[in-house]
Formats: structure tokens, C-alpha cells, sequence
């Protein structure tokens, strides 16, 4: 494990490298115990560098076995090799010369799942951000772009596979039950995109012939067994191919494309080229095992790691400063082909509520920093949602800023102008701007300034001159190191409501550039009046969440209602009924603090139940609408001093009396949304699902029974409609005999699937009730439950701290303890992961005293450890600063 250094890297200190690595040739003889690995650089001096300058190559926790300079062996003071660290002080004064390199890895006991490791039999590579170092010495940096060779050779019985990027070269026999397979990448790239895979997998394959007629070999690998649960992954791969190809022009580039699935990783997926390396739990699914939402995920995620081929690989980052250039448009990306796949308005209403969610809390807290930061000390603890979420908002905003033609003009340009190279931000608004003639030079203040804009809006009309005047002030939070603020361009879609629903037309407007139904806010105030409004508008802001802020204003609860009613955008119909049931909640929270029983509006409940029986909406939409703002999503409205167990009964309040208002409608829907076709996973089907299950918790919390959501657990032929009724008897009715006979049902029934096994451990882990924390000290007792496998300590202690406010902070402490005990077991072997899990106490400040106290003890404990990783040193001392 690397300790820390305390070294910060800063964005201002890039420096291009002495040396480049045009050609690498890597060997491979794989073996579980110890793997040895030549590696065969080519290096030359970049022109204006001095001959003989020393060269630093980046190791991490390395065992050099040899090592030769142009093929003489070099021995005592012609190197310095460390396990961090191979200096060669006087390298040949040649322009280009090679390097042979021979290092030894045990990938079997590598648990920090970077590098080279094995993850049920079989071998696998990780090299994003920094794991290429682990595998041989190397410049570990991505504007080093190299073309790859790599030979592998391994045991024939125990690994038949074997797999590398780019093209299949060459494949054969060797003595001693082993055989070898050769690959070559033609496309320059970064160490991080290199990758392997050695091992005995079943596979499903297929092919797709791009626009241009290159007929392209597709894999699908996957344990043995678990080939039919491949399928869907198959065909999302398809479809974001095809997806690419029409809507941003950008065609595959090899001539085969291989997916791997395994159980034992860090993150979702990665985007090695040619060679895409998965998280399983984001690829395998079936009617049986896989709920809706995973079924949604493995479509967005398999188009993620596809779009990376244009925008990550073929185009690369030129320091990891600039993470957001490939993250942020990827995600973008896989935001654009799911909304086309599916439902648009669904999908951003979806978006918006995950950017609240997980942005937001970061942006607003201790660990906020720019889309694109300036400063690291741990680059893998920026994989954040700041970067990859606000990241794409970002993008989002300069097509609303440019409008779809100038922006694809802008995205052809970045692409012509930049294939084969590693750039920056500055290089992507450049093309934009080039593109457009437009100035983004306040625009990119978004990618440089931390925090979440704040807007404040109030407007009047007046009859007399039909005019109609919108007041709007901007204001950025101060956030860590970043005291002062310099004021955003922030575009506002709007539209001015009639009563009849549709937009009305207006003669003028002054006091902001206002163009195709969006506001420019550029200066602190703008004072934007428009002139020939015939009658009093509903004011309908920040449509379609057109850009990414907090906003405040006295919009009063009638005119909420008739934009939830009638407005044309979706998603700002959504936002008034969600806007509603926020203030509800946060008065009721107040309430139940001052020891009463809250009440809540008869039109407000009303409005609920009339939604959910419009047929003229999407099922799909109306789930999301009737499902209330989450605890998390009161607590950051109230900010501070919070009591999570008020937030709690408030919300349970709420539900009950939607509940028992709707309970004839709601009986009648969840009878009438039942179909006896086979399971299918699509958006019609999956939104039926969602409404259904919606209504399901209603109805149970309507007579407070379980009895529906048992009917609903022993009927389902799904994984959706099982689980969805697993949630409400355990979060409800956990005391009932009922719930405890599901769980053991669900239990013993895919005691051997770890996925859904993961499942099980979840629903339990977020049970908002005290009594969660004793329970899950007994659940990490369990057999199954395995502290090195990072789905399952994410399924139930990320779960835990992340989605069980109300458990997490048990007034005790005691929450807070049961992860800091993880954050330390799990930080031995993967700090990574540890590091992640340690976020979780991110908005510990804005608690009431009491929990604030316990949270600060816990953190300060942590923090006294000797020899903590740099990954979960960082997150700490950031967090408790
Ligand atoms: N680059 C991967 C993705 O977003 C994420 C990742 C980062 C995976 C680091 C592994 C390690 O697509
Ligand atoms: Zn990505």
C-alpha cells in the first residue's frame, strides 16, 4: 500500500514530460502466485530536451527482476530502481533507444483491485488512474500515448481465454499445458486504457457492421453459466454503437470489440480500449435476478464506457486535472443516448433528482472543488459527482447556450481537430467558441469555480402597462478555499404561463439577453421586463433544470399547482408538485420537532392522488411524481442543525395521509396497472412497474398491513416487482411475521447469486430504524458476507451510510462507528473503496450538536491512525478541516 507523502499536484505545475514512449512491448507469463512481466519500451527524447537528461519512470510497490538498456544489462550505478521508483541518471544520449524492464507481480494477493489481479480465477487488469505503475515502471501519465503490443502467455486449462486491446495477432501452443496469444492496438494510448483478461469464460458473441461497412467482432464474456444474462448487455452495446454513429457521427475503429464482466471491482466500469472491463453488476441481468433500474443502469453504463472510445480514448485527457473533459462529456453522452432510448422527460427528471442527491451534498460541504480542480493530493478521490454529474450539466448548459447546430458544429470541430491527442478544458471551449464566434470566457467559470449557484427570483406584473417584470440576483456560496466569487453565466429556460397552459407571446423584453425561451443571467442583478403580456403569466423557471443551481422564490402554493397542472415543460411540472411536497415536509419537520403532529394540505394530498390517475401522463412519470422527496432532500433543504429522526416521522406523515386519501384511486390503479405478459424490459413496461410499486407502498401504508405487499412478493415473476415488495414489508412491517418469511424466502432462494444476493443485503441495510445498527453488525456476521468483495460491502454498509440517513445517524453514535470500524478494516487491503465509504460523513457539520459531536469523534479517530493511505487521509483531513 502506498503511504502518504503529503504531496499535493497542482494543475499550474504541468510540465510535459522529457521523455515519450512511442512503442511498448509487454509479456505476460500469468500465474496466479507470481506473474512475471517483460516490458520492451521504446523511448525517445523530445526535441528540445538535453541529451543524457535523467529519466523517472513511476512505479508503485514494484519488484524489478532486470533490467537492460539497449539490450546490455545494466547493473549497479546505471539505475536506482524502488518500489516507487526506476531513475536511470545518465540514459543514452541516442535520440531513441529501449528499454527492457522485468518486474514480478502476485496477482492473486493484490485485494486493492488496482493493477493486475485475479477476481474468481481470473486474471484482470485496472490501470485508471494510476494502476499501470503497479504492473511495470513506467511515465504513468495520460499524454504519454504509446502503440501496445502484448504478448500472454498462461495455463491452457485454467485460462483458455486470453485477451488484450486492439487487434488478435497471432495465438498458439507452448510446452507445458500453456499456450499464448498475441495482440496489437494500432491506436496510440495512455497506460491507463492498457488492459487484460486471462481466464475460463463463457461468452456470448455477435457482430455489427459500422456506417462505413467495417464488420466489427463483438464478445460478451461471463462467468460460465451465465450466458443468457449477457443478452441484454449485447444488445445495449449494439444500440450505443448504432446510437454513436447517428447522432454524433463517430464510428468504432477496430475490428473486434470485447466486454468482460467480473465480481470483484472498484468502480462501475472501464473503458480499456477494445477491450472494456465491467463491474458485473452492470452487465449481467434477466427478468429473474435484475430489477428495472439495473436493467436501465447496464444500458447507460455499457453506452458510457462504449462513448469513451471518442471521447476518453481517442481524444485523452492531457493530465488528470482534466478528468472532467472525458467524464463529463461521457456522461453527457449516456445521458443523451438514454433519454433517446427511452423516455426524455423521465430520464431528466431521474437526472436531476441524482445530481440533487450526490452533487449537490459534495458541492455544498467539505469536500467541494471544481469540475475541473486544481489541486490533488489522491486522484482516484475525484471520481466524484461533481466531476462526472455537474461535469455533464456543464455540457448540457453550452448546447442550451449554443443551440443544438452550433454545438454539433462545435463537437465535429473538437473532433477533427483533436483525434489522436491529449488536451485540456481551454482545447474544448476552444472549439466551441470557434465554432459558434461566441465568447464562453464566463461560461467557463463553471468548469473553474466550486459551489452551487444560488438564484433568487421575484416578479410582478403589472396590468395598467401589461407588463411583466422578473427580478433575478445570482449568488455563489463560498466554499473551502475558494472565499470570494466571481459572478456566473447562468442560462434560465422559461416560459411565461397562460391560463390556459400554453406559453404566452410577448412584444419586447430589456434587462438581459433573453433568446429562445432562455434568460442570459450574466451580472449579480438583472432586472428583466417584459412588455405586451396581455394578462397576469404563471412564471415556469429554470425549465428542463437548464441549469444547475438552488433557487428561491414566493411563488405561492396556487400558482405551484396550476404549473404542476399545466405547465408545457415536464420537468418543471414535476419540480412545482416536488417543490410542494418540500415545503410541506419542512414545515412538518418543524412541527414534529416542536412535539405536535403535523397536518398537511387537503389540496396539496389532493393534487397527489388526481396525478396519479391522469391517464393523459406517462406511468413512468407519474411514479416519479408521487414519490416524495427523499430524508436526504429535506435535510439539505433545511441545511442546518438537522434531526433526521423529525425528518423521518414528518415523511412517514405525509405518506400515510396521501396514503389514505388515495386509497380507492390507488386500489383501483394498482388493479388495473397488472399485465400477465412476460416480463420485458422495456421504458413502457418498466414505468408501469414503477407507478405500480409506487401505489404499492401507498396501499400498505393506507391500512397499515402488510398484506398486499405479501400478495405482491409470492405473485411476482420479477426481480422489480419482488424487491419492490420485499422494501416495503421490511421498511414497514419489519416486526411482522410476514417480512420475516419474505426475507427468509429471498435468502434461501439466491443464496447462490451474488448479485441478487446483494439485493437482499441492501433492502435490509436501509431500513430507516434504530434498530438497523444492531442488525447489521449480526449481517456482516454472515457467511456471505465478504469485506474484500466491494459490491457486497457496497450493498450493505454503503448502503447503510449512504442511503439510511435516519440509521447512519443514530443519535447514539453508534452508525457512526459501525463505518468508521469498516472505513479501517477495508482501508488495509483497498483504500480506494475505503476512502469512498469514508464520504459518507461528508455533511456531518449541518447535524444537530449532539450528532455533530459524535461524527467529529469518530472522524478525529480515524484521523489519529498511524500509516493511513493517502486515498483515505485526503478524504478525512478534508472532511474534518
Ligand atoms: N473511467 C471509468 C468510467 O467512468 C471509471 C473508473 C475510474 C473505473 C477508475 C475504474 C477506475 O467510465
Ligand atoms: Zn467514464
Amino acid at each position: 500500500m502506498r503511504t502518504d507523502s503529503g504531496q499535493i499536484f497542482r494543475l499550474e505545475d504541468y510540465r510535459e514530460s522529457d521523455y515519450l514512449i512511442p512503442e511498448v512491448e509487454l509479456t505476460f507469463l500469468l500465474d496466479p502466485q507470481e506473474t512475471l512481466v517483460r516490458a520492451r519500451l521504446v523511448v525517445e527524447r523530445r526535441e528540445n530536451v538535453a541529451a543524457v537528461t535523467a529519466l523517472e519512470l513511476d512505479g508503485d510497490g514494484l519488484n524489478l527482476s532486470s533490467l537492460a538498456i539497449d539490450g546490455t544489462p545494466a547493473t549497479g550505478t546505471a539505475f536506482e530502481a524502488t518500489p516507487d521508483r526506476l531513475i536511470i541518471a545518465r540514459p543514452p544520449s541516442a535520440k531513441r533507444f529501449t528499454l527492457d524492464i522485468e518486474t514480478r507481480l502476485q496477482p492473486s494477493r493484490n485485494k486493492a483491485l488496482m493493477g493486475l489481479y485475479v477476481s474468481s480465477d481470473v486474471f484482470c487488469t485496472q490501470c485508471e488512474a494510476e494502476g499501470f505503475r503497479r504492473i511495470t515502471y513506467f511515465l504513468d501519465r495520460p499524454d504519454i500515448l504509446s502503440v501496445y503490443t502484448v504478448r500472454i502467455e498462461a495455463d491452457k486449462k485454467a485460462a483458455p481465454l486470453l485477451l488484450s486491446n486492439g487487434n488478435p495477432v497471432e495465438s498458439g501452443k507452448l510446452d507445458g499445458g500453456r499456450h499464448f496469444a498475441v495482440w496489437h492496438d494500432p491506436h496510440p494510448k495512455p497506460s491507463y486504457l492498457f488492459a487484460l483478461v486471462a481466464g475460463d469464460l463463457g461468452m456470448v458473441s455477435d457482430s455489427f457492421t459500422t456506417a462505413s461497412g467495417r464488420k466489427v467482432a463483438l464478445g460478451v464474456y461471463v462467468e460460465h453459466g451465465n450466458e443468457t444474462r449477457a443478452a441484454y448487455a449485447m444488445d445495449a452495446l449494439k444500440r450505443s454503437m448504432r446510437w454513436d454513429e447517428e447522432r454524433f457521427g463517430r464510428e468504432y475503429d477496430l475490428d473486434v470489440f470485447n466486454l468482460v464482466a467480473v465480481s470483484d471491482f472498484n468502480m462501475g466500469a472501464m473503458e480499456n480500449k477494445g477491450l472494456n472491463i465491467f463491474n458485473d453488476k452492470y452487465v449481467l441481468a434477466d427478468a429473474d435476478t435484475a430489477t428495472d433500474l439495473d436493467f436501465a443502469n447496464i444500458e447507460a453504463i455499457i453506452g458510457h464506457e462504449y462513448f469513451h472510445n471518442w471521447t476518453g480514448n481517442r481524444i485523452t485527457c492531457r493530465d488528470w486535472f482534466q478528468l472532467c473533459l472525458k467524464e463529463g462529456l461521457t456522461v453527457f453522452r449516456d445521458h443523451e443516448f438514454s433519454a433517446d432510448q427511452r423516455s426524455r422527460p423521465v430520464k431528466r427528471i431521474a437526472e436531476v433528482r441524482g445530481l440533487r442527491a450526490h452533487q449537490f451534498p459534495e458541492d455544498q460541504g467539505p469536500l467541494a472543488h471544481p469540475v475541473r480542480p486544481r489541486r490533488y493530493r489522491e486522484i482516484n478521490n475525484f471520481y466524484t459527482a461533481t466531476v462526472y454529474e455537474k461535469g455533464s450539466e456543464v455540457v448540457r448548459m453550452i448546447r442550451t447556450i449554443l443551440g443544438e447546430d452550433a454545438f454539433c458544429a462545435g463537437m465535429d470541430l473538437y473532433f477533427e481537430r483533436h483525434d489522436g491527442q491529449a488536451v485540456t478544458i481551454e482545447d474544448f471551449i476552444k472549439a466551441f467558441e470557434d465554432a459558434s464566434d461566441r465568447d464562453l470566457a464566463q461560461f467557463a467559470l463553471w468548469y473553474h469555480q466550486a459551489g452551487t449557484p444560488h438564484v433568487a427570483i421575484s416578479s410582478r406584473y403589472d396590468a395598467g402597462e401589461k407588463s411583466f417584470t422578473i427580478e433575478i440576483e445570482q449568488s455563489v456560496p463560498p466554499t473551502p478555499s475558494e472565499s470570494r466569487k466571481r459572478l456566473m453565466h447562468i442560462p434560465l429556460a422559461f416560459g411565461l404561463v397562460g391560463a390556459d397552459g400554453q406559453d404566452m407571446v410577448f412584444d419586447a423584453v430589456e434587462g438581459a439577453v433573453v433568446e429562445d425561451g432562455v434568460i442570459h443571467v450574466r451580472k449579480r442583478h438583472h432586472s428583466v421586463r417584459f412588455t405586451g403580456v396581455p394578462a397576469r403569466p404563471v412564471l415556469s423557471i429554470n425549465r428542463g433544470f437548464s441549469a444547475p443551481i438552488t433557487l428561491s422564490g414566493e411563488t405561492s402554493t396556487d400558482d405551484r399547482l396550476f404549473l404542476a397542472r399545466h405547465d408545457s415543460d415536464p420537468f418543471s411540472r414535476w419540480q412545482s408538485l416536488n417543490t410542494l411536497f418540500t415545503e410541506a415536509l419542512l414545515s412538518a419537520t418543524r412541527t414534529v420537532r416542536g412535539g405536535d403532529e403535523p397536518l398537511f394540505a387537503s389540496e396539496l394530498v389532493g393534487a397527489a392522488v388526481s396525478l396519479a390517475a391522469n391517464d393523459a401522463l406517462e406511468p413512468a412519470f407519474r411514479a416519479l411524481a408521487l414519490t416524495l422527496p427523499g430524508e436526504p432532500d429535506v435535510a439539505r433543504e433545511i441545511g442546518a442543525n438537522i434531526d433526521p429522526d423529525a425528518i423521518h416521522t414528518a415523511r412517514i406523515a405525509l405518506l400515510k395521509a396521501i396514503a389514505r386519501e388515495g386509497r380507492a384511486t390507488f386500489d383501483a390503479l394498482y388493479a388495473g396497472l397488472h399485465d400477465n405478459a412476460p416480463f420485458m424490459p422495456d421504458a413502457a413496461g418498466a414505468g408501469r412497474r414503477a407507478l405500480r410499486n409506487v401505489l404499492l407502498e401507498y396501499l400498505a401504508l393506507a391500512d397499515e398491513n402488510p398484506a398486499p405487499a405479501k400478495r405482491q412478493f409470492d405473485a411476482a415473476d420479477n426481480m422489480t416487482d419482488r424487491a419492490a415488495a420485499l422494501t416495503v414489508l421490511a421498511n414497514h412491517f419489519g416486526e411482522t411475521q410476514e417480512a420475516r418469511a419474505a426475507l427468509s424466502a429471498f435468502e434461501a432462494r439466491y443464496a447462490d447469486d451474488p448479485l441478487v444476493l446483494d439485493k437482499w443485503f441492501q433492502i435490509q441495510a436501509s431500513v430507516p430504524a434504530p434498530e438497523t445498527v444492531a442488525l447489521m453488525r449480526s449481517l456482516m456476521e454472515h457467511p456471505h458476507f465478504s469485506i474484500t468483495n466491494p459490491n457486497r460491502v457496497r450493498a450493505l454498509i454503503g448502503t447503510f451510510a449512504m442511503g439510511n440517513q435516519r440509521a447512519f445517524h443514530s443519535a447514539d453514535g453508534s452508525g457512526y462507528r459501525l463505518v468508521a470500524d469498516t472505513v479501517l478494516a477495508l482501508e488495509a487491503h483497498n483504500p480506494q473503496v475505503a476512502a469512498r465509504l469514508a464520504t459518507a460523513f461528508r455533511s456531518w457539520r449541518s447535524l444537530e450538536t449532539g450528532r455533530r459531536d459524535e461524527a467529529r469523534r469518530v472522524l478525529s479517530d480515524i484521523a489519529k491512525h498511524e500509516n493511513l493511505s493517502r486515498d483515505l487521509a485526503d478524504i478525512v483531513e478534508r472532511t474534518l478541516a
